[in-house]
């Protein structure tokens, strides 16, 4: 399973960066006007950051020929730019375009498996199911996931399932349980998965004992 991190916020990305688990990066514009920075400032420091791994940045014009006009501007940045387009029909017929080109995209907003079949028929090299908005209003999101995936396979499509909107470490494990590609997780849930009472309390002991061991080599 991939592991994407969900933020703009570059210390966030440092952190999870240096653990090195992580596989990529996804923004949106509100991760992004959460920073508080120009927009090119926060992209360009990203894809400095990270300019090895697939970084979606997304489009805010609605239209097609907007779409493409801001797509071509931002996949210039470099390589691994993946072009961030909600699932609309004209978003659909800038996947087609941008895909047939050879920009990668990841299509977003999706909250239906409908949804996911037209991006997945389009060419879309990731899709982004948002689970924890349909947790939110009492929607099960991972059922979501789970038929995506089934009509993923059965029809041999390319597109990678991202899990979007993780809110806790639940997403993260039935996530992997139903075979998603890739979760893209915020780092405060990153940090949540390494957690474990337990190991707190066996690391305690193991060090307390530790110092019971007679001539001890380190
Ligand atoms: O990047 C899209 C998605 O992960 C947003 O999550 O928490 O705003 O629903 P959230």
């Amino acid at each position: 399973m991939k592991f994407f991190i969900d933020t703009a916020n570059i210390e966030e990305i440092r952190k999870a960066n240096e653990l090195k688990i992580l596989d990529g990066i996804t923004t949106n514009p509100t991760l992004i006007a959460k920073t508080g920075k120009p927009f090119m400032e926060v992209v360009k420091e990203i894809l400095n950051e990270v300019p090895d791994k697939p970084v979606s940045l997304e489009v805010a014009s609605t239209d097609y020929e907007g779409m493409l006009r801001e797509a071509e501007q931002l996949a210039k940045l470099g390589d691994n730019v993946v072009i961030k387009i909600p699932i609309t029909i004209d978003g659909l017929k800038a996947v087609k375009y941008l895909e047939y080109n050879g920009v990668k995209t990841n299509v977003t907003l999706i909250f239906s498996p409908m949804q996911a079949l037209l991006a997945m028929k389009a060419g879309a090299s990731y899709i982004s199911p948002f689970v924890g908005r349909l947790d939110d209003i009492s929607h099960t999101g991972m059922e979501l996931i789970s038929q995506i995936k089934t009509i993923r396979d059965n029809y041999g499509y390319n597109s990678q399932i991202i899990i979007a909107s993780v809110r806790n470490p639940l997403h993260v494990l039935e996530g992997a349980l139903v075979g998603a590609d890739i979760a893209t997780i915020p780092y405060k849930v990153i940090s949540q998965l390494i957690k474990h009472p337990l190991t707190d309390i066996g690391l305690e002991r193991f060090l307390k004992d530790w110092e019971n061991v007679p001539e001890k080599p380190f």
